[in-house]
């Protein structure tokens, strides 16, 4: 009997570990939107609050593909994006910190013409 939950027992982690490694490698990432929603605080100084820039040179974030953000935060991280102030802001913050902002940005609803596109 205690044989056979043992068995039982060590498949299940077995199972555990084959999960998190397919997780792992199919670049399943925890984003948490409502902490990225807190962090973008310091990013609406410039990006606007939900991410609509009222500044002409400083681009809208809101409604961004997750993707596209993560891979232009990673690239201002890096230096291989440069932009002064960009780089800046980036570069001491984590990747799981980058993560939440993005999918914050990522998930605010567009309302088309509220952006000061020329008419
Ligand atoms: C002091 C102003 C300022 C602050 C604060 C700021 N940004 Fe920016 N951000 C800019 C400017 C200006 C650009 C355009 C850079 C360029 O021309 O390459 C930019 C570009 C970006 C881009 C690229 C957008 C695109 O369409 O390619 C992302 C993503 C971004 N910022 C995210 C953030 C996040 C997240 C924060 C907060 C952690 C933040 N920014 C804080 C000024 C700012």
């Amino acid at each position: 009997m205690r044989r056979k939950f043992a068995v039982l027992a060590a498949i299940l982690v077995v199972l555990g570990i084959v999960v998190v490694v397919v997780a792992a490698f199919a670049g399943v990432a925890q984003t948490d939107p409502a902490a990225g929603k807190v962090e973008s605080v310091m990013c609406a100084t410039c990006h606007g609050a939900d991410g609509m820039s009222a500044a002409t040179d400083v681009p809208n974030l809101a409604g961004q593909h997750y993707e596209y953000l993560m891979e232009q935060l990673i690239a201002f991280k890096e230096g291989t994006r440069r932009n002064g102030v960009m780089n800046e802001m980036v570069r001491p913050m984590s990747l799981a910190q980058l993560r939440n902002v993005a999918a914050y940005y990522s998930t605010v609803p567009v309302t088309v013409g509220t952006s000061n596109a020329r008419q």
